[in-house]
């Protein structure tokens, strides 16, 4: 029984993420904005097992993510395991997406996730132990059409991830990031309503997942020690030849816009 602590964790991905532990009975804590949506998903994983609590913060706020996870801990104890699983997608052509919606993606999926980083980093190289599993796109392996934003944020994430997993291994902490492909959450249903046509034709060649089917690839990857994750087959392709073959990505990923219906 161990100490999980999720940022997003009131949907989609993270309550899959939330679900996988309480049902081998982990002390799961759940952080997102909004207090009604993480009391009805405490609702939904009363029956999961395990033990639960919520705890309302936002990610961009440094100071309020800390108290929340300071009072995950002291009713929960230290944190084992941190997943960074707290973002949101705007697609759009890039002359579409304003300055304000570029610093919103980059606040809430990079800076959210270096804050929770933070929250937890001390304990774990006090106690020279520790698992950090934060959660990056597909978007962020290859720049993909209508992604400059969301793709930069997640890119940002995945480069903080490469710089961390390298300091953090003296202390003891083990670090991952997981890439996914298009997955079935309510985040996706809001993308997929602003998602140039482009944008949809390409993400549709990168198969679909459901949630829970994402978190148990993940999880089983990240304790086989696996640092860079990619669920799926076409994205575990993409993920693992993508900086050879990148001209040929990139050659056919125009080709594919292209033939997208405006
Ligand atoms: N679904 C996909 O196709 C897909 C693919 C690749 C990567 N991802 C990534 O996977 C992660 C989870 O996505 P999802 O699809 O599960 O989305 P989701 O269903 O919309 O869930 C997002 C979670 O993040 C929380 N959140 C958003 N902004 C926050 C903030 N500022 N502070 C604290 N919590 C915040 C939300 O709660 P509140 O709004 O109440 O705060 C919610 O719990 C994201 O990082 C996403 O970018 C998703």
């Amino acid at each position: 029984m161990q100490h999980v602590v999720i940022t997003g964790g009131s949907s989609g991905i993270g309550e899959a993420f939330a679900r996988l532990h309480l049902a081998r009975g982990d002390r799961v804590s759940l952080i997102a904005r909004d207090a009604e949506r993480l009391a009805a998903c405490k609702e939904r994983l009363a029956a999961s097992g395990g033990t639960l609590s919520a705890h309302s913060a936002d990610v961009r706020d440094a100071a309020a993510l800390e108290a929340a996870i300071a009072a995950a801990e002291s009713e929960f104890g230290p944190t084992a395991r941190l997943i960074t699983s707290a973002g949101v997608a705007v697609p759009g052509y890039f002359e579409a997406l304003d300055a304000d919606s570029f610093r919103q993606q980059m606040d809430i999926n990079f800076h959210g996730t270096v804050h929770a980083v933070r929250a937890v980093y001390r304990g774990m190289t006090q106690r020279r132990s520790g698992e950090i599993l934060l959660v990056s796109s597909a978007a962020a392996f290859v720049g993909l059409f209508g992604y400059t934003a969301y793709g930069a944020s997640k890119f940002a994430v995945a480069g903080f991830a490469e710089s961390l997993r390298a300091e953090a291994r003296r202390h003891g902490i083990k670090v991952a990031v997981c890439f996914p492909p298009d997955t079935e959450t309510p985040q996706l249903e809001a993308e997929n309503r602003l998602k140039p046509p482009e944008t949809a034709k390409i993400t549709k060649t990168g198969g679909i997942m459901t949630a829970e089917q994402l978190a148990t690839s993940v999880v089983r990857e990240f304790e086989r020690g696996k640092f860079a994750i990619y669920p799926g087959l076409r994205v575990s392709l993409l993920g693992r030849f993508s900086s050879l073959a990148r001209p040929a990505i990139n050659h056919w990923l125009d080709r594919t816009a292209e033939r997208a219906d405006r």
